[in-house]
């Protein structure tokens, strides 16, 4: 997809706010972009930085474990992405207008892909692409249409890390999104 490599030619030398000061690599994303499902994190951590991959690190390993379980894998059938492209420094939240700047080149990457679904990982994500008062402990794993995409908040992979109790509802997240999947493309045209 030529575009897509022409959009991230234009986001690998982003200025557009203070993180890319600090930054080793920008994170651009990782997958398919011919994918139904885009996944959106929060930001890179410390290995993401360092690698220039999203979520390589301890979340990382648990997020392909789940992927997993419902026959994804990031390096075919979806696409991972953040809120925010760089690092915020020491691992602190996204500032809102770091997230806003950011803003342009996920639109852009959604524009490009047109994905059947996306799934917001964790509150930063869900509270800026759902709703700003998104609560995922009572919301997570409820889908919702918006403009054609089937859109849902789960946990972020670092909570589960934190709290190995949500494990089993994250679970259950997953099985309704490999649902929600099958339900689509039973509906697609051949
Ligand atoms: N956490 C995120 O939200 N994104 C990453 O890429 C890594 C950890």
């Amino acid at each position: 997809m030529e575009e897509w490599e022409a959009l991230q030619a234009r986001c690998m030398g982003c200025t557009r706010c203070e993180l890319a000061a600090t930054r080793t690599n920008l994170v651009f994303g990782v997958g398919n972009p011919h994918a139904e499902v885009l996944f959106i994190g929060e930001g890179p951590g410390e290995q993401e930085d360092l690698r220039g991959e999203p979520f390589v690190g301890r979340s990382g390993k648990l997020l392909d474990q789940y992927l997993a379980a419902i026959d994804l894998d990031r390096k075919k059938n979806i696409y991972i992405a953040n809120m925010v492209k760089c690092r915020p420094p020491g691992n602190r939240d996204p500032k809102p207008e770091e997230q806003e700047e950011c803003m342009v080149w996920l639109k852009e990457q959604v524009r490009l892909m047109r994905p059947k679904i996306i799934v917001c990982l964790g509150r930063i994500a869900a509270q800026r692409i759902l709703r700003t008062d998104f609560k995922v402990t009572q919301e997570h794993g409820r889908f919702a249409e918006h403009n054609g995409i089937w859109r849902m908040g789960t946990y972020h992979p670092a909570m589960l890390l934190r709290d190995p109790r949500k494990k089993e509802a994250a679970l259950q997240d997953f099985l309704a999104l490999r649902a929600k999947l099958n339900e689509l493309s039973a509906h697609s045209p051949p």
